[in-house]
Order: structure tokens, then sequence, then C-alpha cells
């Protein structure tokens, strides 16, 4: 690779151990992917999970003296202090947690604790060069935004938060990011739970290629582009797609396309996403709980269940993730009170693939996300999917339908 001056230092170790190791690692990515350079990034994400090997490796940076040149947002772990008083962790399991925290704080990371920083405080510019983890984050920023990231893993995207520059290849070069298959939806979309069924399927019909959706409304939103992305990347490894119409690099067909036929044409049909949704997971009929927030929900889906579940009482349990910013908003507006009142739980800062969920095992839940029920299939948790309402419908009756 072709490296400037102050990257050949910091690859010599002259700006400290933690640099040169984060540098090398960089390098070493660069040329598996046959880069040809690095590119300064001005942010980055990282998908923490707050399990060994990543705590062993962001501790490992920081005894060699690391500290992020551009402070990244972080993934959620849990919220420490509400599953404590809840009774629903075990000792070391919040040790775990408290050594993330400071390792992550020590690092200079922002503590912000959520998947969806994108839509929060960590937002890119059309163009920018970036480098985030996490599988819902990905999607959006290359799509949506129309900025520029590999799908990073946690340990990469540390490291060039750490050195502040990433190799470039993959979806940072304009030839990738071009559509290679054409997806015909003819299913009138109805909530932003299609757009989840649309995300898990396509990878089916036309794996390994970047999907340029057609026949989507314009004025599809933030909800449904999230739970998209997050289902395309978490089912197939998609970490861009194009909607024509309405994301920035897809003006027209043969702009998405980059001027070259489609490798591949398919259409969606409802009958389609009905037979994905029968075939996913659980099937209906009574149920224990309900999870929502994978990807942490907004302020508008916290809203969608609060005026659902407003002056009546639960059968299930309700458990609602989100970020510490969304709660306290929802908290100001009313909503967190009305989702306590009708006994659900609004919790921050928390994923449902971490140690707290213990006492769900076995059980049946339902959820809006097919990532959250594939996920959590390795904690025993067990999950019929629904759009929002019909779960909340679920949670008060204790049967989804
Ligand atoms: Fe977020 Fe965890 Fe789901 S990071 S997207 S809640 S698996």
């Amino acid at each position: 690779m072709n490296l400037t001056s102050e990257e050949q230092a910091l690859l010599r170790g002259e700006l400290g151990e933690g640099a040169k190791l984060a540098m090398k690692i960089l390098v070493g990515l660069g040329e598996a992917f046959g880069a040809e350079k690095m590119a300064p990034i001005s942010r980055a994400h990282v998908a923490l999970s707050n399990q060994d090997a990543d705590l062993w490796f962001a501790e490992k940076l920081l005894e060699a003296g690391a500290r992020c040149r551009v402070p990244p947002t972080i993934n959620p772990g849990f919220c420490r202090d509400f599953f404590r008083s809840a009774g629903l962790v075990s000792e070391p399991d919040l040790a775990q947690m408290d050594r993330t925290h400071r390792a992550y704080q020590a690092l200079g990371a922002r503590l912000s604790f959520s998947c969806t920083p994108y839509l929060l405080d960590n937002i890119p510019r059309f163009g920018e060069i970036t480098a985030f983890s996490e599988s819902s984050a990905t999607p959006f920023v290359n799509s949506v935004w129309g900025a520029r990231t590999n799908r990073e893993s946690s340990q990469s995207a540390l490291c060039a938060a750490v050195a502040g520059r990433t190799p470039v290849y993959g979806f940072l070069l304009d030839e990738n990011r071009l559509g290679q298959a054409v997806v015909e939806v003819t299913a009138e979309m109805r909530d932003d739970f299609d757009y989840s069924l649309l995300g898990w399927l396509t990878p089916k019909l036309a794996p390994g290629l970047v999907p340029v959706f057609t026949g989507l409304p314009a004025s599809t939103g933030p909800e449904a582009l999230t739970n998209l992305g997050a289902e395309l990347n978490t089912a197939g490894a998609v970490p861009m797609f194009h909607i024509l119409g309405l994301t920035p690099e897809a003006p027209t067909l043969d702009q998405a396309l980059g001027g070259r036929p489609p490798q591949k044409t398919v259409s969606v049909s409802r009958a389609d996403l009905e037979e994905m949704k029968k075939n996913l997971f659980e099937p209906a009929g009574p149920i224990d709980f309900v999870m929502f927030g994978c990807p942490h929900h907004t302020l508008d889906q916290v809203r969608q269940a609060a005026e659902l579940v407003d002056g009546r009482t639960l059968r299930a349990e309700l458990w609602i993730l989100t970020s510490c910013y969304t709660l306290e908003m929802a908290e100001r507006m009313g909503l967190g009170e009305k989702i306590r009142r009708a006994r659900g739980r609004i919790v921050p800062d928390t994923c449902v693939d971490q140690p707290v969920w213990k006492h769900l095992e076995g059980r049946k839940g339902a959820t809006d996300s097919p990532k959250c029920a594939y996920y959590t299939k390795r904690r025993g948790l067990r999950f019929v999917l629904g759009s929002l309402e019909q779960c909340v419908r679920a949670a008060l009756t204790g049967e989804m339908k």
C-alpha cells in the first residue's frame, strides 16, 4: 500500500504502540482486500458486543496506550442500573459490563450505547468516508445518507477510530456501490414491518448482489429504511441498497446500475411477503412477552406503542429498547409513563443479544424484528413475528393472532 509519511510514522510506532497496533491491523486488512491507500475518516461507530473477545481487544488496545483520534459512537450493551435493580443480571455479567464501559471510556469513545447512531448523534453527510460497524448501520449510512463505509467489524471500526483512517476498498469505491440486481416490488407496503420482510427475503432471491428496489414509495420513512437495511445485512451480508427515486445514488435506474444491465431481475409480491412471514420462526399462538427495539426503536415507534397501550393493562411482558436520547424525549412527552402504567418497560442502552434475558429463556415472545428472533435463538428465546401494532395487541391479549 502507498502510505503517507504520517501513516508510515503511525506504523513505526512513533505515535504510540496502540496506534501502531491499530495501523498494523488496518494495513493487513487493506492488503487482504487489495487497497492501494488509506483515506482519513471523520466518523466511526463500533458495534461492541460486551462479550469476552470484544473486551479483550478493546483492553489490549488500551494497554498499548491507544486513544481514538475520531471518537466513535458505540453499540448497546445493557443498562446496568436497570437490570441490577430488577435482579435480572448476575454479578459476573455486571462486572463485564462495567469493564466494557471503562475500556471504551478510556479509549475516548462516545458512550452512546445505541445501534441507531445514524438517526441520532452520528449522521454523516453525502460522500463522507466513515467506518461503521453494526448490521443496521452500514446499509443506512451507505444507502440513505450516501456516505461511504465498508461492512466493518467492531475491531476494524475501532482500529479506524484510533488511527483516524481506513483502507480504501469495497464500498468506498464508486464501482462497487452500483446496483447489481433489480428488485421490482409489486406488493403494497402496508407498514414498516413489511420492509423487514422485504429485507429478509431479498438476499434469498439475489444472493450477494447490491439490490435496486423499484416500486417503493418516495415517502418511505426512516424506520422502514432502518428495517430494510438491518434485515438485508443480517440475512445476506448486504451493506448497501438503492431505492429508485429515493436514495441519493439512484435518481434513475440507469444511474443506480451505472449503465450496466442488472445481473438479475426479481419481483416481490404481497404473496411472497406473506409466505416469507409464515415460514419465519415460530407459529402464531399464545405468547409470554413482546420485545421491541432491535434496532433501537425511534421516538415515533415508542409513541405508537404508548398510544396502543394507553389506559390498558398488558397480559404479557412488553420490553421496548431504545437510546438514552429517545428515552429522555419519551419521558418528557409522557410516553414512558403511559407504557409503565400498562406494566410495560422502556429500557435504554440495551441490546437483545445480552445476558439479561435469562428469565425469558424457553418462553415464546413476539417481535417486529427478524434480526431479534435470529440473534436470540442461541440464548433460547423463541419468537413469532408481527408488525408493531400486531405485537402490541398480542401483549395486551397474551396471544398473537
Ligand atoms: Fe441493536 Fe442488538 Fe439488535 S445492537 S440491532 S438490539 S442485535
